[in-house]
Parts: structure tokens; sequence; C-alpha cells
């Protein structure tokens, strides 16, 4: 198929001398004005611009300015043609973007070559855009395969740490998916909104699954131990916490995404602090305490309390979970969030009782 070249200029001779000259090799659209070249351009996208510069009401200069400041028309090259050689002229023309230009009149084998040239440029140009934006495409697709692997391989490594002491499995995903839908839930009503961006829950969700890695370095005598803790058993249990972070800080810290890693830290060694301050590892306060690991503690306890456990029975009906973690409102718990938690019980029941 034929490339099309718009002709822009008020003198009918240079029209068909134009026409003429590049006819035989490409299709060739012819616009009087600057005007009428670009009512002609809100609806069709030549190949190539010729452009005159000397034309009433609208020179080529203006004309050129307003193609440059659309969009739709910006990349299309574009001559100049011009019946002087002044040096000011050609520099013009290259500061408004042209690609070349012509001297009029015509000397027929230097206006198909630079034609010719400037459109095979432009080709070019095209081809190398579409390589790129293929490759940014892969990379940006490659990025989130990988990152779909990770995810995969945190969940698993999370559940076969946690399927040690006995729990049902579901631990790690339901309380993710609880961090999520709490989190949600307070942005949505307004709260937190300076933390709770939409990348600050996303890293809150993926950071979820690996608050309780560190328990991988409790005994199994003390994770499956189907009764009470002893004071010395407890002071062990509670050192998960503090192994977590390490093991956090081992697996991920080299990651550049500091953010991430931050928040990571905090959900594993703040997720059993209380907003009285007689939590642990470091019995932080209100909010001293990350909103990370606020959330998560709700979440935490939420799930222990619902899911089966190898030293007690599952609670039930929800009802009566919400009111024991209702109980933990300004001392275990952030009263902002387990107030909102517990308005969302119907959107929980309807979740899990499905
Ligand atoms: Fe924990």
């Amino acid at each position: 198929m034929k490339n099309v070249i718009l002709v822009v200029d008020d003198d009918k001779t240079n029209l068909s001398l134009a026409q003429r000259i590049l006819g035989p090799q490409y299709r060739i659209a012819a616009c009087n004005s600057g005007a009428a070249a670009l009512t002609y351009l809100e609806t069709h996208r030549p190949d190539l611009i010729l452009l005159d510069i000397n034309m009433p009401e609208m020179n080529g200069f203006e004309v050129m300015q307003k193609l440059r400041s659309n969009i739709q028309t910006e990349l299309i090259p574009v001559i100049f043609l011009t019946a002087d050689n002044l040096a000011e002229t050609e520099i013009k023309c290259f500061q408004l973007g042209a690609m070349d230009f012509v001297t009029k009149p015509f000397v027929p084998d230097i206006l198909l070559s630079r034609v010719s040239k400037t459109i095979e440029l432009d080709q070019y140009r095209h081809h190398l855009e579409e390589m790129v934006n293929t490759q940014a495409q892969k990379i940006t697709e490659d990025a989130m395969r990988l990152g779909r692997i990770q995810d995969s391989v945190i969940i698993g490594m999370a559940n076969l740490i946690e399927s040690r002491d006995g729990s049902t499995g579901k631990h790690v995903k339901n309380t993710q998916t609880y961090v999520g839908m709490i989190a949600n839930e307070l942005l949505s009503r307004g709260y937190f909104k300076d933390e709770l961006t939409s990348s600050y829950i996303e890293d809150l969700c993926k950071a979820a699954p690996l608050h309780d890695v560190g328990k991988i370095k409790i005994p199994d005598a003390i994770l499956q131990k189907p009764g009470k803790l002893t004071t010395e058993e407890f002071e062990t249990m509670k050192l998960h916490t503090t192994h977590s972070r390490k093991i956090i800080q081992t697996i991920i810290g080299d990651i550049e995404d500091e953010h991430y890693v931050r928040l990571v830290e905090d959900i594993a060694l703040y997720h059993h602090e209380r907003w009285d301050g007689t939590g642990y590892p470091a019995g932080l306060t209100e909010d001293n305490i990350p909103l990370s690991a606020r959330i998560m503690a709700v979440a935490d306890v939420f799930d222990a309390l619902y899911e089966e456990r190898c030293y007690k029975p599952p609670v039930r009906p929800i009802e009566r979970i919400m009111q024991i973690m209702s109980e933990g409102r300004g001392t275990q718990f952030d009263p902002v969030i387990i107030d909102v938690f517990v308005d969302m019980l119907p959107q929980l029941k309807n979740m899990l009782e499905k």
C-alpha cells in the first residue's frame, strides 16, 4: 500500500508539481491552506507532511506549532517547503521539529530523495518504538510472574511452618484475607488515611503471611503442647516474634523496597503487642505500635479463636468471638480497629458461613 503524503501549499502550481513528482510512488493529499490541513488531519493520519512556510492567514510555522501540540499529530514527520535559502529560516524549521526542508522550485530528484529518506527514518523510529514497547510489556509481565511465584513461595513456606503447631493450615491465607478486609474497611470509613494508601494495603497483604515465620525456631514440644504453656515455655514461645524479624531480615533484607521490608518486620515483631503496653516483645503502647501490627493483631486473634487448634476447639458462633474480642477494646486492641472489625460481622459471617 502506498504511503500517504499531505502537501500543504497555497500555490496551486506547487501542489500540482508535487503531485506530478511524487504521485507515481505515493498517494498525495493536497490542502491549499493551514486551516484546511488541520481540518484534514482531524480525520486522517498521513505518513508525511510537506508544509509550505509562506502562506496567508496561517503560515507554516504556526501550523507546525499546532501539529506539535496535538497528541494526534505530534509525531507525523514534517518537511518544510521554503522559497528562501536563509540560515535563520532553516534553523527555525529544525527548532520547530521539522525532519528536513526543501527549497522551491522543486528539483524532482531532491524532493523524491528527501521524502523517501524521511519516511524510511520515521518507519525505523516507529519500529524501534514498537520494539521498546514490546520489551517493556514483557519485562512487566515477567516481573508480575516472578511476583506471583514469590508470593506463592512465601505462602507455601509460611503454611509449612504453621502446620507444625497442628493448626488447620488455613491460618496463613485466612489472616491475609482478614488483614486486607480490615485495612480496606478502615480506609473506606476514613481512618488512617495518610498511611492506608493502596500500595500500603497491597504490601500489608503480602507481608501478613510472614508474621509467624519465627515459629520455625520454636520446639515442637511447645508448639504442639495440647495444654497451657508453663511460664518458661511461654517465654520461649514469645521469642517467635524476634526470630521472625531475624529470618525476615535474612530472606528479604536485601530487597530494595525498604518500605515493604520495614512493613514485614513490623508485622512480625509487633503483632503480639497490646494497646495498653502489656504485650511483647517491646511492650509498646497505643500509636507507638505500628498500624500494620495493630491490624495484624486483630486478624491473628480472630482466626485463632475461629479455627480449631491442638489445644482448643473453635469458638462459635462468630458473635461470641466478637464479644470476646470487644472485651480487649483499649487494652489488647486499638479501639478504632476493633470497633470497625466488630462492625464487619455481617460480611465476615457471609464469607465464613457460605
Ligand atoms: Fe504470632
